[in-house]
């Protein structure tokens, strides 16, 4: 097949530059959204009388056989054809002769090209919000279940006070919450038409772009040709998003790998979401949990790509900007399929009860609300830090547990510990006077509960 561009040049592309500047093989998945652009393109063009709408109609129906083609998995795809763009308009040719050959008037693979990436993009972004919520709608599930479950919680890995295992897990809907709006607000800027800003300069055909955003349900149209060619910002911030959520998504894959190991024994992943080993008969692997964490990597990687990729870029279209699809395509899919296994595994998570108060009485989390108590009677707040870091000092070397010291004990460190403090250092005593907002009180977590089931 002839080139597109071929007229102005006397000798063939080299056959290993043809290979090296091709991008069928991936960009052939933004087929659907080109020929959605291109209808919308030729119905304007036709409208503006630019082309006869009779011309008009024929390219749009002959597209639609196209898009039918694409579909049914009929259509054959010329991968000595540069890209999707190309393979396309020849089809086009092919079926209507030089009326197809009129399609490109008034427009640019320039600007045809993030047309295309930001349809895709918009519907990705829609489908991974959605992904988020029933993420979330997880997480509130685990919650509700086990508002009856305190589990110690850990400042440096190192036990620090009990908390309400729904809190823990609320505070994991709030890190989606945000990444949700993040998306939405990406979505806006993603949300844009820049088709009609040609090349690079615009175009001299009296053309309708308010027209097209209308039709391909673009909020905006650019105001800038030249940035509007040359702009990824919405891909980078697209992948920086997607970054931030799979960081969130791998601590928390990292605190079911940690909680489901014997030694902690806080939960069980269900078998679904686990593998075994092909020597150690006993094993039962989190990998699942492994790879969301794993593939952060990944993610992360192809955000450094992309702003790698724009940094050193002149006004307006280079080539390079070719390298951006690979990358989106890759975070696009990685993310989507972690945030559905991702909630898969969440309602399989079992939670180990017996355990879990085995360690509640383990690591003296009871030491701030005994300093507080003595704070009540009076002890300047250093002081009482000071008298309970020797009373666990003490009921470490004598391996006992705060609850387990007598008060004959406790009056050695200060005549003002009473029997009342018993009551003071049992964990759902704990837990239930951290009422301040935002706390980890049953009353402030049931509220945090329903507002969140309102927020999703
Ligand atoms: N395949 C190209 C890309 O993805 C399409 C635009 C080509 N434009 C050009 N001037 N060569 O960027």
């Amino acid at each position: 097949m002839a080139k597109q561009w071929g007229g102005r040049f006397k000798e063939k592309t080299d056959p290993i530059a043809e290979i090296f500047t091709s991008s069928i093989h991936y960009d052939f998945r933004l087929a659907i959204h080109d020929i959605r652009g291109s209808i919308a393109h030729a119905r304007m063009l036709g409208n503006q009388g630019i082309i006869t709408k009779k011309d008009s109609k024929k390219i749009i129906s002959a597209l639609k056989e196209i898009e039918k083609e694409i579909k049914s998995e009929k259509f054959q795809w010329d991968y000595s054809l540069e890209d999707v763009h190309t393979n396309i308009e020849n089809a086009l040719i092919k079926k209507i002769g030089d009326i197809g050959k009129k399609l490109h008037t008034a427009r640019s693979r320039n600007d045809q090209v993030v047309t295309d990436v930001r349809l895709w993009l918009r519907e990705k972004i829609d489908n991974i919000v959605e992904l988020i919520k029933e993420f979330q709608r997880g997480l509130i599930n685990l919650a509700e279940m086990n508002m009856d479950v305190i589990i110690p919680g850990y400042t440096h890995l190192q036990p620090a006070q009990p908390v309400l295992l729904s809190h823990h897990t609320l505070a994991y809907f709030e890190m989606f919450q945000r990444d949700k709006e993040r998306f939405l607000q990406n979505r806006k800027r993603v949300n844009v038409l820049t088709l009609g800003s040609t090349a690079l300069a615009g175009t001299t055909f009296p053309i309708d772009p308010y027209s097209v955003a209308k039709e391909l349900g673009f909020e905006d149209v650019s105001k800038n040709s030249m940035d509007a060619v040359s702009d990824r910002d919405f891909a980078i911030e697209f992948i920086f998003n997607c970054s931030l959520l799979m960081m969130h998504l791998s601590r928390w894959a990292e605190e079911l790998i940690i909680w489901s190991s014997p030694q902690f024994g806080f939960i069980e992943i269900g078998d679904a979401y686990t593998t075994g080993s092909s020597i150690m008969p006993q094993k039962k692997n989190p990998d699942v949990a492994e790879l969301i964490r794993g593939k952060t990597g990944r993610v992360y990687g192809s955000l450094i790509n992309l702003l790698t990729l724009m940094k050193g870029l002149p006004l307006t279209y280079n080539r390079d900007l070719q390298e951006d699809k690979e990358p989106l395509f890759d975070v696009s899919d990685t993310v989507t399929l972690t945030l559905m296994v991702a909630t898969g595994m969440l309602y399989s998570i079992r939670v180990l009860k017996d355990n879990i108060k085995k360690a509640l009485s383990l690591g003296y989390m009871e030491a701030t609300d005994l300093a507080d108590y003595l704070v009540a009677k009076g002890v300047p707040f250093r002081e009482a830090h000071s008298i309970v870091g020797k009373v666990v000092l003490y009921a470490l070397e004598k391996q006992k547990t705060l609850y387990n010291l007598t008060m004959e004990e406790y009056k050695q460190f200060s005549p003002l510990f009473d029997n009342n403090l018993y009551e003071i250092i049992k964990p759902e005593t704990i837990v239930a006077r951290r009422n301040s907002p935002g706390g980890t009180s049953p009353s402030q977590v049931k509220k945090a509960l329903e507002e969140a089931k309102k927020r999703i």
